[in-house]
């Protein structure tokens, strides 16, 4: 049995650090993304093997079934599948070829990219929530990190001509109509996010502190936040408040079509994630200030996780900039036989 699947990548528009602090998010599913043929094997005596190969990205990563261990899967993007594989007890033997047209490591998730379309070509089934919630299962064991829900879940319930308003409390997700006077770019720093993985964790490590003390961050009480004592705590607790904040008034622009508002929000989130949850770097804030500075921008401002990585940038659609222009797409299809 043969198996297409095709899974888009994302940006986030607004709202970062928030997800895995039951905050707002607003990423988009774009039209670049992973697609993967798969070659099911006949079920069979034992447990067969599943077998990745890419055109993107070294080496040929072979997998026994059931995945046990998905940590230690050599070449690395292997990891993802085997996170996957292992979530979903895979034992029937597959064959995977891998094309994306994504950036690798580039600000637009490719992993959770990867993952979603995994899962679909091995069968996962069920509602979009159930597969983020898989993928991002498979992606926390498979490296480590604690990330949030907000990439897998965009990728998987990604809605034509929508960026999707999430609130990660509830897994609510309200689809937010993007005007045809918006168009946004994303634009890479050419820094490597190499810290991503471990100062990721410390900073929800603070944040989770924060809240022990105020309680859930993005409905505490901006007095109560500023009476902890501890700065740093203080400080990320004030971002993740803040930020679920500006999403909810950058959604409200959106649907006003009122550009300048959303994109000074941009430019608020950037400074929030540069001053109080301390994850940009000197050349994404030199990136985001000349971006500001280009006739017609409106707003920019570090994506996703940080400490390197993109800049996405909102602007009139008669500018090109020198990146990617990134068009919002429904979410990942697959398609058996
Ligand atoms: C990474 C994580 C997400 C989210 C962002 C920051 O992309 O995978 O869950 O936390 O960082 O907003």
């Amino acid at each position: 049995m043969t198996v297409t699947a095709w899974a888009p990548g994302r940006v986030n528009l607004i709202g970062d650090h928030t997800d895995y602090m039951g905050g707002l998010v607003l990423p988009m599913a774009v039209q670049l993304g992973t697609r993967i043929t798969a070659t099911i094997d006949p079920p069979g005596p034992g447990h067969g093997h599943l077998v990745l190969r890419s055109d993107r990205l070294d080496g040929i990563v072979e997998l026994a079934l059931p995945v046990t261990d998905p940590t230690s899967v050599e070449p690395r993007w292997g990891r993802y599948a085997a996170g996957v594989a292992a979530e979903l007890g895979t034992t029937v033997g597959a064959t995977l070829e891998v094309r994306s047209d994504l950036p690798i490591g580039g600000g637009l998730s490719s992993s959770a990219s990867l993952a979603v379309a995994v899962a679909l070509a091995l069968g996962a089934d069920g509602t979009p929530l159930h597969i983020a919630r898989l993928c991002q299962r498979a992606e926390q064991a498979a490296t480590g990190v604690p990330c949030g829900i907000m990439d897998q879940l965009a990728v998987a319930a990604g809605v034509d001509g929508h960026a999707l308003l999430i609130d990660c409390a509830t897994d609510d997700v309200t689809p937010i109509r993007i005007p045809e006077s918006a168009a946004f770019w994303v634009v890479d720093s050419g820094q490597a996010r190499e810290l991503a993985g471990s100062e990721y964790a410390t900073r929800r490590t603070q944040a989770e502190a924060a809240a022990a003390i105020v309680g859930p961050l993005p409905h505490a009480l901006a007095a109560d936040i500023e009476a902890i004592e501890d700065p740093v705590m203080r400080a990320r607790a004030r971002h993740v408040r803040t930020e679920c904040d500006r999403v909810h008034a950058f959604a409200a622009a959106l649907a006003g079509d009122d550009l300048v508002r959303a994109g000074q929000l941009m430019v608020d989130s950037h400074r929030s994630l540069r001053d109080d949850y301390e994850v940009s770097t000197p050349v994404l804030d030199a990136l985001v200030d000349r971006l500001v500075g280009v006739d017609g921008v409106f707003g920019a401002r570090l994506t996703g996780a940080g400490f390197g990585g993109c800049v996405v940038a909102l602007a009139d659609p008669a500018v090109a900039l020198d990146g990617i222009r990134v068009r919002p797409t429904a979410g990942a299809t697959v398609r058996r036989g």
